[in-house]
C-alpha cells in the first residue's frame, strides 16, 4: 500500500471541471513531484488532499484512511502537513507564534511543542534569530522558511509543498531545494508541486505531468527529464 494514494479523482468548482480522473501514488520515503503550467490544477489537487476542497468523485487515502470524508484538522493529525502556495504566514504574528500555530494539534503537550520548536530552530537558525519579529516583515525567502518550519511543527509523515520556489531569487531557490532535500533525509515523504520543473525533477524520485486537469505523463524523474516532450514544454530545451 502506498502512503498516499489518489484514484480517479474528479474535482469541480461549480460548473468548472478542474481535475479529470487523476490517479497518483506516493510511497513512503519518496519525493514525488507534480509539474504543470499555470492553471493546470496543481493547487486544486493539493487542496483536495488536505481536505480544503472536496472531491466530486474518486478517492484519496493516507495509509488507507479515506481523506475525502475527513476534516482538515484530523488530516493533519493523521500525519499530513501542507505548505501552501504563496506561503500564507500569519503576518501580524511573530515567527514563534506562527510556529506554535503549526503545532496546534498537540496544543496540550507543551514539552512536545518546545522540542519541535528546538528542531525547527536548529534547521533554520535564521528563524531563531528572528523569533520575535512579525512574520509579515520577513523577506520572501524567510517567509518560505517559516512556512516550511510551521508545517514541520506538526511532525508530519508527508509534506505537501505548493511551489516553494515561487518568487525567490535563483540563490534562494537553491537554498529552498536544499532544505527540501534535508527534510526528506530526515525521513519525511514529500509531494512537491512546482513550475520550476528542472529543479523539481533534479531532486524527485518520481514525477507526474499535469495538463489542464489531466495527468499527461508519469514516470521516474530521470525518465521524464530525458523525455523530448517534457524537455520542450517544461525544461525550455
Ligand atoms: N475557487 C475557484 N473557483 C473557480 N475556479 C477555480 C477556483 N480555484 C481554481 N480554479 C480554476 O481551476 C483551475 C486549476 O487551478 P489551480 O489553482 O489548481 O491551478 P495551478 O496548477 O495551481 O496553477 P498555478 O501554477 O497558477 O498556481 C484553473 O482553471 C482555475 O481558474
Ligand atoms: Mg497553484
Amino acid at each position: 500500500m502506498s502512503l498516499l494514494e489518489i484514484k480517479d479523482l474528479n474535482v469541480h468548482y461549480g460548473a468548472i471541471h478542474a481535475i479529470h480522473d487523476v490517479s497518483l501514488e506516493v510511497n513512503e520515503g519518496e519525493i514525488v513531484t507534480l509539474i504543470g503550467a499555470n492553471g493546470a490544477g496543481k493547487t486544486t489537487i493539493l487542496h483536495t488532499i488536505s481536505g480544503l476542497h472536496k472531491a466530486t468523485s474518486g478517492s484519496v487515502t493516507l495509509e488507507g484512511h479515506d481523506l475525502v470524508k475527513t476534516e482538515p484538522s484530523r488530516i493533519i493529525s493523521l500525519g499530513m502537513a501542507h505548505v501552501p502556495e504563496g506561503r500564507h504566514v500569519f503576518a501580524q504574528m511573530t515567527v514563534e507564534e506562527n510556529l506554535e500555530m503549526g503545532a496546534f494539534i498537540f496544543s496540550k503537550d507543551k514539552s512536545g511543542i518546545q522540542a519541535s520548536m528546538k528542531d525547527v530552530y536548529e534547521r533554520f537558525p535564521r528563524l531563531k534569530e528572528r523569533r520575535r519579529q512579525l512574520a509579515g516583515t520577513l523577506s520572501g525567502g524567510e517567509q518560505q522558511m517559516l512556512a516550511v518550519g510551521r508545517a514541520l511543527m506538526a511532525k508530519p509523515k508527508i509534506l505537501l509543498m505548493d511551489e516553494p520556489s515561487m518568487g525567490l531569487s535563483p540563490l534562494l531557490v537553491k537554498e529552498i531545494f536544499k532544505i527540501i532535500e534535508e527534510v526528506h533525509k530526515q525521513g519525511i515523504t514529500i509531494l512537491l508541486v512546482e513550475q520550476n520543473a528542472k529543479m523539481a525533477l533534479s531532486i524527485a524520485d518520481k514525477a507526474y505531468v499535469l495538463e489542464t486537469g489531466r495527468i499527461k505523463m508519469s514516470g521516474s524523474a530521470k525518465e521524464l527529464m530525458s523525455n523530448d516532450d517534457v524537455r520542450k514544454a517544461y525544461l525550455g530545451v
